[in-house]
């Protein structure tokens, strides 16, 4: 991929950096942000000139339509830091495709692909310093877009901004991870936007999600929305099952994003010559395939987490306790993932992209 900057973006720096307050073992996921924000707005049908200035509020008139009307859409993606100091981003492209799929179902206008690149790799420049080498460390980088139009009439706005933010991290999840079936509530519907990554689909999950913590759970495994017989997604992650040998995950559709993560472990698995199904999966048949000892793992698959297991699951008030494998499939593909993110082995289908500091 070619990260020479082509666009013209206007800059303003920090004059003093805060990164001596931050404590970098101690940090709560996606709370702490980095010197400097990229942003840049559409007005008069137009993308304007790109900005990066010091991360900081944002002035928005109260009636802006992303406040009432969740006009809004967003992306999560990495950058890892190698043990020579060298900075690498994760299939950003994926990123970048996948933005522009969720905005066009929220009828927001496109946002350029160089615009998003050189926005992307001049803040990664300019804020490197907080991205800290080391497994589990990484910066997470949350672009997104939102409609600025003042105005409650409900109808898609005419401005909007794009903006990146950037945040450092340590792993997602700390502890086991129980999760609960979902037999009620739905993430997403045929013909919604569950493959988009729009900001009310994550805010839709939050009261169900709420109502499994308080019965001890982390998240909700999110089940079809006609029937609940078919298992989607775990959490804000894609879901993998394993049952035998075989790993199965729900193909991707309406209701179901097309996780980065996700399809580079089918790629990663396909590879190690793990037989992988990707087709719809049954309640049904992991209840059984748990009740005969063939269920050896699940796990959730996201930027954030990476791979998270899942110690054990709830359906119809029953709990179905997972096996404790050495060396599982979970283990090995998070090895083999993130050993091509930190640089520490081939990466065959060039997913890998450096940023020239
Ligand atoms: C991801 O893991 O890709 C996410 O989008 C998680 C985020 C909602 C925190």
């Amino acid at each position: 991929m070619n990260t020479n900057i082509s666009t013209k973006i206007d800059i303003e720096k920090i004059v003093n950096s805060r990164i001596s307050e931050v404590d970098f073992e101690n940090l709560v996921f996606g709370s702490t942000f980095t010197d400097h924000m990229f942003e840049c707005d559409f007005v008069d049908g137009e993308w304007q000139t790109p900005k990066i200035r010091p991360y900081q509020a944002l002035m928005l008139e109260p009636s802006a339509k992303v406040f009432h009307y969740g006009q809004a859409v967003f992306e999560g993606m990495k950058a890892y830091k190698d043990d020579d100091g060298r900075v690498w981003l994760f299939r950003p492209e994926q990123n970048q495709k996948r933005i522009n799929i969720s905005a066009k179902r929220m009828a927001i206008p496109e946002f350029p692909e160089e615009y998003f690149m050189d926005g992307l790799i001049t803040l990664m420049k300019m804020d490197h310093e907080w991205i800290k080498p080391g497994e589990g460390n990484s910066l997470y980088i949350r672009p997104f877009v939102m409609a600025t139009e003042p105005g409650v009439v409900a109808s898609r706005s005419n401005n909007y901004k794009f903006m990146i933010i950037c945040s450092p991290v340590k792993p997602y999840y700390k502890g086991e991870v129980r999760v609960e079936i979902a037999q009620k509530y739905s993430r997403a519907a045929d013909g919604g936007v569950g493959f988009a990554k729009a900001a009310g689909n994550y805010g839709a999950q939050f009261y169900p999600t709420k109502l499994a913590i308080e019965k001890g759970y982390q998240q909700v495994i999110w089940t079809d929305s006609n029937t609940h017989q078919y298992l989607e997604e775990a959490g804000t992650m894609n879901v993998f099952f394993r049952v035998n040998d075989t790993l199965l995950t729900a193909p991707t559709s309406d209701r179901i994003l097309d996780g980065v993560t996700r399809k580079s472990l089918i790629q990663l698995a396909q590879d190690m010559g793990i037989s992988v199904e990707v087709r719809p999966v049954a309640v049904k048949e992991i209840l059984e395939a748990s009740n005969n000892g063939t269920l050896k793992e699940i796990f959730g698959a996201g930027t954030a987490a990476v791979i998270s297991p899942i110690v054990s699951f709830a359906y119809d008030e029953k709990e179905y306790d997972l096996p404790r494998l050495e060396n599982s499939y979970a283990q090995q593909l998070k090895k083999r993932v993130t050993d091509i993110q930190y640089n520490r082995s081939e990466d065959p289908y060039g997913w890998r992209v450096e940023v020239k500091l």
